[in-house]
This record gives C-alpha cells, sequence and structure tokens, in this order.
C-alpha cells in the first residue's frame, strides 16, 4: 500500500458538525451542544495556582525537556503506584505528550511502514484509523463481541500475521464498554502471542461509578514487555486545552517514539507538563468532586430518557451515552432533525467508524438541568419523525 495522501482521507466529521453548528447558529437558533466531548468544568485550582509560579519562573522559559520534566515525571510515577499499583522506570518508561490524541497519532507513525496492519477496535476514536492512514499502513478493524470486549477470533492469520501494533480503549469512547483486567490480559497475551505493541488508550481513567475502578493494562503481570498505555489530563482533570498527556509502558516503545519527535518537535510545553505534574500529584483530592459532578448528571439525563419511554443503561464509566438512532434515519437526517426541532446537537455514529452507524452519543458536557432539556428535546424529535413517517 502507498502512502496515503491527506486529500484522500475523508473529512473529519467534527469538522463537518461544526459546520452544521455555526450555520444554525447563523440564524439565530440557540443550540444546546452535547455534542462535543470537552470537558465544561473550571481546571482545578492547584493546577492554576501552579501555572501561573511556572509563567513567571524565568528558570523555565526554555525548551522544555525532551522526554519529560523530571518534576512531571515523578509526579505520574506517583500517581501509577498509588492508582494502580504499578512501578515503572520514570526515566525510561515514561515520556510527556502534549495530548493523547497526538500522541496516538506520533506512536502509530513511529511504529509502522507502509503496508503493515493496525487492529483498531469496530467502533473507535478516530485518530487511530486517521494515523494509521497518514502513516501508509492498513486499518483492520476488530469486530465486538456482545458484551464488546473484543472478537480476535474473527481475525484471520495473514491480517495478524501484517499487525504491527493492536489498540485496545477501555472503557471506550464512544461505546462507555468497560473491561476487566482480566479482559486486559487476554489482549496482552496476543499481542505477546503476535509480536504485537499493545497501545491502551486509558483516556478515562478515572470517570467511574457506582464503585467499579477502571483498571489499568500495565497492572497485568509482564504487560510492559509488549504494552504501553496513554493516560491524559483532559477528562480526568478538567484540562482539555491544557494538553497535557502521557505514555507509559515498553521501554523500546518509548525510546523509540522519543527518538522519532525529537526530529520534528521540542518536546511537550514545561508550563504544560508542571500543570499535569500538579494535577497527578493531587489526583486524590481533584477526582472526586468531578466525578459526582458527571455521576449527577448521568443520573438526571438517564432519568430523563427513562421518563420519555426510552431504555437507557446507565454507563459505569465515561461521560457519554451511546444511543440508537430512531428507524428509519440515517445518522445526518438524525442530527440534522434534532438541530432543527429540538435545538439539541449530538455526534453522529459514524464519526467512529462505519460500525458506528445508526448509533449516536450525547456528552456530558452540561449542567444536569440542560442534559435533561437535552434529553426531553431527543424524545420529543424521534416521536415526531415517527409521526412524520406514519
Ligand atoms: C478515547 C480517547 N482517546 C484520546 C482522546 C484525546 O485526548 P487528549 O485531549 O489527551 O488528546 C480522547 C478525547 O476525546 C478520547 O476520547
Amino acid at each position: 500500500m502507498s502512502r496515503t495522501s491527506l486529500s484522500a482521507i475523508p473529512p473529519y466529521v467534527f469538522y463537518e458538525l461544526d459546520a452544521r453548528r455555526a450555520a444554525a447558529r447563523a440564524t439565530g437558533q440557540p443550540l444546546l451542544d452535547v455534542g462535543i466531548g470537552s470537558p465544561d468544568g473550571p481546571i482545578p485550582p492547584v493546577v492554576v495556582e501552579t501555572m501561573q509560579r511556572v509563567a513567571a519562573d524565568r528558570s523555565l522559559s526554555g525548551y522544555p525537556y525532551f522526554q519529560g520534566h523530571p518534576l512531571f515525571r515523578e509526579a505520574v510515577a506517583g500517581y501509577l503506584h498509588t492508582r494502580f499499583g504499578v512501578t515503572i522506570d520514570p526515566a525510561g518508561e515514561l515520556l510527556a505528550l502534549a495530548g493523547s490524541k497526538e500522541g496516538i497519532a506520533e506512536l502509530i507513525l513511529a511504529h509502522t511502514n507502509p503496508g503493515d496492519v493496525v487492529l483498531i477496535p469496530a467502533v473507535y476514536y478516530p485518530v487511530y484509523a486517521r494515523a494509521t492512514l497518514l502513516a501508509g499502513a492498513e486499518p483492520v478493524y476488530v469486530p465486538f463481541l456482545p458484551d464488546g470486549c473484543l472478537d480476535l477470533d474473527a481475525l484471520d492469520a495473514a491480517t495478524v500475521a501484517r499487525a504491527t501494533v493492536m489498540i485496545v480503549n477501555y472503557p471506550g469512547n464512544p461505546t462507555t464498554t468497560s473491561v476487566s483486567l482480566d479482559e486486559l490480559a487476554r489482549y496482552v497475551a496476543f499481542a505477546e502471542r503476535h509480536g504485537l505493541l499493545l497501545l491502551s488508550d486509558l483516556a478515562y481513567s478515572e470517570l467511574s461509578y457506582d464503585g467499579y475502578a477502571v483498571p489499568s493494562v500495565l497492572q497485568v503481570p509482564g504487560a510492559s514487555r509488549v504494552a504501553v498505555e496513554t493516560h491524559t489530563c483532559s477528562k480526568s482533570f478538567n484540562m482539555a486545552g491544557v494538553r497535557i498527556a502521557f505514555l507509559a509502558g515498553n521501554r523500546e516503545a518509548i525510546a523509540r517514539l522519543d527518538a522519532y519527535r525529537a526530529n520534528i518537535g521540542y518536546g511537550v510545553s514545561t508550563l504544560a507538563q508542571l500543570a499535569g505534574a500538579a494535577a497527578f500529584t493531587h489526583h486524590a483530592q481533584i477526582v472526586p468532586p468531578i466525578v459526582a459532578e458527571y455521576r449527577a448528571r448521568r443520573d438526571a439525563i438517564v432519568t430523563a430518557f427513562t421518563a420519555g419511554g426510552w431504555h437507557v443503561p446507565a454507563p459505569t464509566a465515561t461521560m457519554y451515552l451511546w444511543l440508537d438512532v430512531p428507524p428509519g434515519l440515517s445518522d445526518w437526517q438524525w442530527v440534522d432533525a434534532l438541530i432543527e426541532h429540538a435545538g439539541v446537537v449530538v455526534t453522529p455514529g459514524m464519526a467512529f467508524g462505519d460500525a458506528g452507524r445508526g448509533k449516536f452519543r450525547v456528552s456530558f458536557v452540561q449542567p444536569a438541568e440542560q442534559l435533561v432539556r437535552a434529553a426531553e428535546g431527543i424524545v420529543a424529535t424521534a416521536a415526531w419523525s415517527t409521526a412524520q413517517r406514519r
């Protein structure tokens, strides 16, 4: 397969959604946006204070450390140890990232050659496939079993033989599926058996409810022989705009990504790294109120859907609902109907791959009262569209 040119990659669905949102706003229509997963909460005060101090510190104004500031690496190692019982070598098994999206893309670019296969969950966060195409590699989509785990037996041997990287994302965006540590161990074993680099995208490590503690793939004994994991401050700490994340795990994979990045950048802004260090250091204080707010929002919107006659199970993790588009409508027809009739913006399921068609995603990025309004608007629009088709 030859290197895919940018123009051959389909338009980014979130751009298209932005255009529809802007067109509706231009007509003066008020919109309730539950489409994008950008947290609306404030950056925690301890992080803001750190950023103010760092911004004024003359000794921190030079280029950052390529791999990560020592204080960032120390804070992350401490967090992984207290939160997951995982011990890493902060000097060789860790890399600061300017957000996990960019880090995942760079990891794929650094670890694939044209013609390689990257194994991607059938419904997926878009960068997995897009970076694969940019690398000239081939995305192969792994179907889900009914419980949301990956159906690895569905892959044929020739495809697996060409694969170099396999990506897993639990809790999943947009699916909200969670898995056990035993399931993660199955993926580690598969990666080891087939000589793959396993990338676990753990963007929602802290956003879980009802007693469910999200596991890290690095808790699987021996995982760092084949696995790396991305974590981000974006969701756990309301820091999506700060752009700070990290990659931890397999030493060779980290060295390779570090070497790749050294050619194109200077590492991650010191301001962002030290903001991230403050967040990871104080995670035990910062996370509970954020989770409590999302839990209240989740309960409010699920209750509103139930009152409208929709069966919507409450997810045990993430900040999303992943729902069925009413029968007879395409994803975009449904998105447009919602904008027009309810003033509600949701994300069409096809934004997350072909297997996402027929679904849509709602994000808990508005206060509970607004989410209730969004649910009522969605229920009413579905009833209206059913009546139209009679
Ligand atoms: C599964 C998943 N991975 C990665 C990201 C990107 O996070 P970051 O802000 O760290 O780039 C997101 C953001 O929505 C996500 O849902």
